[in-house]
């Protein structure tokens, strides 16, 4: 999927294209998922490692941005066996993680792209319900994509002694 940017002045053809990840990008997506970790950090290969068979299986959904081999940004979907609710008969829902797009690639429509795909993806599998915890900076790219706050949820994090 090609998309086209113009440049100040006239027209400027400037390419860059989409696809699904494979179990080989799982290194990847492990960086994008923990950006905030220092390069080859224990929770990335952690979560490397996690993603790998799920990618396999199918259990992960998940797209990277190309500009030629090089990945300029990702996003993907964990889907989880969530049961069945009103909105969501089919009972599988759609955990949104992974999202990144390298510095010099920001603002241009790259993240808005992987996620109308991830989007597309689970639809088409019948998936009606998307949830994810946001950063600051990507919450209103998730507010312009339908996303919104969802004040009854809670959770419980056990710590370690
Ligand atoms: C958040 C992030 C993924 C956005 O990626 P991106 O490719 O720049 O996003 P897009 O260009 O597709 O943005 C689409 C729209 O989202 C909104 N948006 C995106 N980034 C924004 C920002 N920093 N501030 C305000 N609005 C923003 C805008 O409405 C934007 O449209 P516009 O540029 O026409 O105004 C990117 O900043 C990033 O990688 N941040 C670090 C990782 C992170 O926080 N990931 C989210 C984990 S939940």
């Amino acid at each position: 999927m090609p998309h086209r940017e113009a440049g100040d002045n006239e027209p400027m053809e400037k390419t860059w294209s989409i696809r699904q990840v494979h179990p080989s990008d799982a290194e990847r997506i492990g960086v994008h998922g923990q950006f905030r970790e220092a390069p080859g950090s224990e929770r990335q290969i952690l979560c490397a490692n996690w993603l790998r068979p799920r990618i396999e299986s199918g259990r992960y959904v998940g797209w990277f941005a190309m500009d030629g081999d090089c990945v300029i940004g990702g996003a993907g979907a964990i889907l989880l066996d969530w049961g069945p609710t009103r909105a969501n008969p089919g009972g599988v829902m759609a955990r949104i993680n992974n999202v990144f797009t390298e510095h010099a690639w920001r603002r241009r429509g790259v993240a808005r792209a992987l996620l109308l795909a991830v989007f597309a993806q689970c639809e088409a599998m019948g998936i009606r319900e998307f949830n994810l915890g946001a950063t600051p900076e990507a919450r209103s790219l998730y507010g312009t994509l339908g996303f919104e706050s969802y004040p009854a949820e809670m959770r419980r994090r056990v710590t370690a002694d």
